[in-house]
């Protein structure tokens, strides 16, 4: 089967809200692998966020993940990496749809970035990229 990276981000462990996310994902069927708290280096938080560098909300997103723990679990199961970012909802939480983490749990808080609770891989080539950043 296949394995996915999947990060709680500062607000979601600052909300309380880990335990409503693994739920969510246990009950979907999905195997917890490996999980971790960790307050990673920014030169591991720009290396997972390399694809951005350059854009408006790059500084604003380290800043942000820099701000609190991170919970990074890595996920495995049949289709994991699609089926996760179905679970999370589209990026920005204020239009994400209901049902999803970010559309039942998160909104615009008016802050400069998306504070949207999750980050899941986006594709096998990521997961394994991703993976091992926060696993090693
Ligand atoms: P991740 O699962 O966290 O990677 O989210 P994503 O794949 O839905 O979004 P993407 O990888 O494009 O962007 C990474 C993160 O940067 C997002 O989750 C947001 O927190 C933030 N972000 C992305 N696009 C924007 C944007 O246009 N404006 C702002 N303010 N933040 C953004
Ligand atoms: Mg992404």
């Amino acid at each position: 089967s296949e394995e996915s990276l999947v990060l709680i981000k500062p607000d979601g462990v600052a909300r309380n809200l880990t335990g409503e996310i693994l739920s969510r994902i246990e009950a979907k069927g999905y195997q917890l692998v490996d999980i971790k708290l960790i307050e990673p280096e920014r030169s591991l938080l720009a290396a997972h966020y390399a694809e951005h560098e350059g854009k408006p909300f790059y500084e604003p997103l380290l800043e942000f993940m820099e701000s609190g723990p991170i919970v990074a679990i890595r996920i495995a199961g049949n289709r994991v990496i699609e089926g996760f970012r179905s679970l999370a909802g589209t990026t920005d939480p204020t239009t994400a749809a209901p049902g999803t983490i970010r559309g039942d749990l998160g909104r615009d808080w008016g802050l400069k970035v998306q504070q949207n609770l999750v980050h899941g891989s986006d594709s096998p080539e990521s997961a394994q990229r991703e993976l091992a950043i926060w696993f090693g």
